[in-house]
Order: C-alpha cells, then sequence, then structure tokens
C-alpha cells in the first residue's frame, strides 16, 4: 500500500453543515485507519491554522461540507501552506458552492439546467412564478444539505416573499428554480479532466418527494435505488452529461452531480440541480453507495480519493 505519511482529516469547520461533516469526517478517520493510515482529525472551527501549519500533515483529506470548507477558502490556506489536499481546487470550488454561477457555466457550456430568475428584495414576485411556468424552488445560492430551500406552488398569497425571507437568512443573494416535478437522481463522480468517470446512477424516493434536511440525514423512510431502474442508454446520456456538467467546472478528485428527470411526452430530460464538491461521507452517503455498486467499498472509496489528494498550483 501507498505511504501517505501523517494524515490529516478536516472535519467540523464552522458552517451551517458542521454536524454532518463530523459525522462524515468520522467515518473517513475511522476507515483509513481501519487501512493502517496514520490519520488525525483537524477541525478548522476549534483549532487554529496555526496548529494546521505546525501539525506534519503530508496530505489532508477535506471532509468539510458548505462555506470555508468546499467554497476554495480552505482550499486557498492549503495551496499556501504546500499541503496536498483531496478534491477540488480552489478556483472548482469557489465556482461550485454557487448555484448560480454553476448554473450559467452550465448554460453555457449547453448543459441542461432548470429555469431560473434572481430575486432582490424589491423584485415584483408575482412575474416570477408566471415567467418559470408554475410551481417554483426558492434557494440561497449557496447553502447545501437543502437548508433554506422553500418549494412555492403559487404565489396566491404571497408565498414568494415568505420563502426569499427564508433564503436571506442563509445568503443575501437568492433565485427561484421552476419546480421540476420527476424523478430524482444523482450521480457520483471520480477523477479529473479526462479521466472522470460516474459511478453507477442513483434514484432517490423521498417520502412525497420531499428530499429536505431531515429524510437525508436522520430518518429511514426514503428510498436509495443504485443503479437507479432506468433504461440504460438513458443512464449512460445522463452519466456523460453529469461528467461534462463537473469537468466544465474543473472539479477533480471526486463530486456529486444532482439532477432531477422532467417527464416529457419525447421522453425524461435530466436537469442538472447543482454539483458537490465536497459530498456527504456519513452512512447514509450517497457516493459510497453508488462506490459499492461499483464493488468498492467505503475504505477502498476514502483511499482512492485520498490518492488522488494534490495541489492546484505546482
Ligand atoms: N428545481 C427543483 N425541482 C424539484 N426539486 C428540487 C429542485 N431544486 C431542488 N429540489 C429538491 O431539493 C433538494 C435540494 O436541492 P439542491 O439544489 O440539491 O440543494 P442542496 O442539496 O445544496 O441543499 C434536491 O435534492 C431536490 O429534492
Ligand atoms: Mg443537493
Amino acid at each position: 500500500m501507498t505511504d501517505f505519511g501523517r494524515v490529516g482529516v478536516l472535519l467540523g469547520g464552522r458552517s451551517s453543515e458542521r454536524e454532518i461533516s463530523l459525522m462524515s469526517g468520522r467515518a473517513v478517520l475511522e476507515a483509513l485507519r481501519g487501512r493502517g493510515i496514520d490519520a488525525h482529525p483537524f477541525d478548522p472551527y476549534l483549532q487554529s491554522l496555526t496548529e494546521l501549519e505546525r501539525s506534519g500533515f503530508k496530505r489532508v483529506f477535506i471532509a468539510l461540507h458548505g462555506r470555508f470548507g468546499e467554497d476554495g477558502t480552505i482550499q486557498g490556506v492549503l495551496e499556501t501552506l504546500r499541503i496536498p489536499y483531496t478534491g477540488s481546487g480552489v478556483q472548482a470550488s469557489a465556482v461550485a458552492i454557487d448555484k448560480l454561477v454553476t448554473k450559467r457555466l452550465w448554460v453555457w457550456a449547453g448543459i441542461p439546467t432548470p429555469a431560473w430568475r434572481e430575486l432582490e428584495a424589491d423584485s415584483d414576485f408575482d412575474p416570477v412564478a408566471r415567467d418559470l411556468g408554475g410551481p417554483v424552488v426558492v434557494k440561497p445560492r449557496t447553502e447545501g444539505s437543502t437548508i433554506g430551500i422553500t418549494k412555492v406552488a403559487s404565489n396566491a398569497r404571497g408565498e414568494l416573499a415568505h420563502a426569499f425571507t427564508e433564503a436571506r437568512r442563509y445568503d443575501s443573494r437568492v433565485f427561484a428554480e421552476e419546480l421540476v416535478v420527476g424523478r430524482e437522481l444523482t450521480c457520483a463522480i471520480l477523477g479529473g479532466g479526462a479521466g472522470a468517470e460516474a459511478l453507477p446512477l442513483i434514484e432517490i424516493r423521498a417520502p412525497e418527494g420531499n428530499y429536505d434536511y431531515q429524510n437525508k440525514y436522520f430518518k429511514d423512510d426514503t428510498q436509495y435505488l443504485c443503479p437507479a431502474p432506468i433504461d440504460p442508454a438513458l443512464a449512460q446520456r445522463i452519466q456523460r452529461v453529469c461528467v461534462q456538467a463537473y469537468t466544465v467546472v474543473g472539479a477533480r478528485g471526486w463530486g456529486r452531480v444532482d439532477v432531477m428527470l422532467k417527464p416529457r411526452p419525447d421522453g425524461d430530460q435530466p436537469l442538472l440541480l447543482e454539483l458537490n464538491t465536497s459530498p456527504g461521507m456519513t452512512g447514509h452517503s450517497l457516493v459510497p453507495m453508488a462506490a459499492r455498486a461499483r464493488g468498492m467499498d467505503f475504505a477502498d472509496l476514502v483511499l482512492r480519493i485520498l490518492s488522488e489528494a494534490t495541489l492546484e498550483v505546482t
């Protein structure tokens, strides 16, 4: 086995996804230690970056989610300290954390994503629902774990303004997106550049189609089907577009693209929601599930991701 030297596992952090990151990080740490790696936890919320500098880590596994973990900031610190790290670099992380910047890039590259409108406090909300052709989803541009997201069936009683206020608690920048009523899929991706490859798709069937924070992490009544039971030709097409969506952002190492399938008379159309550059690695998590369908257990996956740790600026 490769000798990775002293390895840091970054976990916790100070984003709203701290609790999830603690679960991810502990699972990663345990898997690494189980494979004889000299792995140590590092929580940037509790520990100073000077400690990181003095840690002697030869590389780090980033198991942080959200701001200050998935958004390019900690990646920038690691670049500066010259400590190779897992996953995407500064630039791709900073792009992908912002769902709207990502969508703009995707549209430019011809990658399908639901239609959207940016919302401002003084926006006239009525035309938004009309423009988007019906029910919408209101989201902060930069949160994860379905935090601050509201589905709005109609604006009959000013529901959009409420959803806007809720999303604004998490980010000053908010947008509304066409609500896609259809099957939900996610595509895990490993590697980078020409070597990026999709793992088998997962279909997510949440109670009443609500794949929210509770259903994601704390309940057991969401069904996950992997490989997703869809037509193989369609599955391949979705995997291809997800890999393209990942590479166009410049992601590397690992990631996960969330997808809705919009039913149309001429067949289901995949619409891409977002790219996660530091996805969950908990017992419930999706990338490990997809890896398992490929014959890779949790520790194999962690080692594969760790083996590709690198610096962006060499
Ligand atoms: N446009 C949409 N149409 C239907 N459902 C959506 C849409 N956007 C988000 N959702 C639902 O909300 C969940 C979270 O949205 P997502 O954009 O992936 O943000 P995050 O996972 O960062 O919170 C999705 O997994 C999906 O269940
Ligand atoms: Mg998501």
